[in-house]
């Protein structure tokens, strides 16, 4: 194969860069503890913000969801892949978020790179925040009209870039999955408005950790939906499953419907899992709980982490990511305190900027606060 060479050397050289990246099997997932290789961890790097991965409710809804309904939805929804679970799921987020419509997908990549190829015209222009996660910066970069990036969260920076385009669509994230940080919500939408620009929020991370019965960071800030014209999240971090939706006005997801080649030649997600997603959403909703945990958790955190002069980065989300800077010190870092029974995955480049290695702490309601001072100690012990 003429391509064998280029593939090796591409990948001695992520070797080499310390780039290298591989799967860790996980024998098993008991929510704050992983087992790997036989030996237990303490878990600071899932998504599983709420702990409801392990929950009985929702074993049994996947169960009953699989027993009902099977286990696969045999089709792309415009064909025979649009079962009376998904309707549930649909009319549940609906309602959740006072929302006019929804779209299933089968992934919050496949969302993103829908919507930036799907909603904007030729004539258009993208305008991304720096920071925005790869499937959105993937999906500008082949989207049919053309994209730039303003410096993260900087305001004159977007209003100068909204002031050169007319037609703009503003994508940004609810909470910056790198950063754990969040748009100040009434300086962004004010701008968006004044230009007439559109908004695309990916609320990946906010969605269910933040707002009122965890509708998410817009909420969190006394947002009100009706100001983003298309909310995307996934369904793979706080409510614990697989999957995507996007919601907006029935008109834009009647043309998303029609045009989304994403929705369309994509076989629709289990109606099993969708099943089981109506109950994610319940116990999100009801459950408070897990957010005040949450909140205490990161909170703690972040006082203990300051008081032992850790740089941390601005953010009061469950992502609460200490900068290493060097990647090499990041990885070695990371290894001390596996051998220390803490498994924090070090972030290097390309998911994070040059020179801005890190260790992505993520926290989970399922945390004890003696983990969190194990933690600290543990770090602090190495740094
Ligand atoms: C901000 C953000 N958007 C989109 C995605 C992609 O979602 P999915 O994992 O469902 O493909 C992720 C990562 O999971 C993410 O962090």
């Amino acid at each position: 194969m003429h391509a064998s060479r280029r593939f090796r050397q591409a990948i001695e050289q992520r070797r080499q860069q310390q780039l290298y990246r591989q799967p860790t099997l996980i024998e098993q997932y008991q929510g704050r503890l992983v087992q790997v290789a036989g030996q237990q961890y303490l878990n600071f790097s899932g998504n599983d913000y709420l702990g409801l991965a392990q929950s009985d409710q929702l074993k049994a809804a996947l169960s009953e969801g699989a027993l009902r309904f099977g286990s696969g939805s045999s089709g792309s929804p415009v064909l025979t892949g649009f079962h009376y679970a998904h309707q549930a799921l649909t009319d549940k987020l609906c309602d959740w978020l006072q929302v006019e419509d929804v779209l299933l997908l089968s992934s919050g990549f496949a969302a993103n790179q829908l919507l930036l190829h799907t909603l904007p015209d030729k004539q258009d222009h993208l305008l991304l925040d720096k920071l925005c996660h790869a499937s959105l910066i993937d999906a500008a970069l082949t989207a049919p009209c053309s994209y730039s990036r303003f410096s993260h969260q900087d305001w004159s920076a977007l209003d100068s870039k909204l002031r050169q385009h007319s037609n703009s669509w503003v994508v940004t994230e609810g909470v910056f999955s790198m950063d754990g940080d969040s748009p100040d919500w009434s300086r962004l939408t004010a701008l968006c408005a004044s230009h007439q620009a559109e908004l695309i929020l990916d609320d990946a991370h906010g969605l269910g950790q933040s707002g009122p019965e965890g509708r998410g960071s817009w909420a969190a800030q006394g947002g009100n939906v009706a100001g983003i014209s298309a909310l995307m999240a996934n369904f793979g971090k706080a409510l614990a499953g697989q999957g995507a939706f996007v919601a907006g006005s029935t008109l834009l997801i009647d043309y998303l419907r029609q045009f989304g080649r994403h929705y369309i030649y994509s076989t629709s997600l289990s109606p099993a899992l969708c099943w089981a997603l109506c109950t994610a959403i319940d116990l999100c909703r009801k459950e408070q709980w897990r957010r005040d945990k949450l909140q205490q958790h990161s909170e703690l955190f972040r006082r203990l982490a300051t008081e032992a002069e850790l740089p941390l980065l601005p953010s009061a989300t469950a992502i609460q990511p200490v900068l290493v800077g060097d990647t090499e010190k990041a990885l070695m870092l990371s290894e001390q305190l596996k051998q220390r029974g803490i498994w924090l995955s070090a972030i290097r480049p390309p998911t994070v900027p040059r020179h801005g290695a890190r260790l992505r702490v993520t926290l989970s309601a399922l945390h004890q606060t003696e983990d969190i001072y194990h933690l600290i100690k543990t770090l602090r012990s190495l740094w």
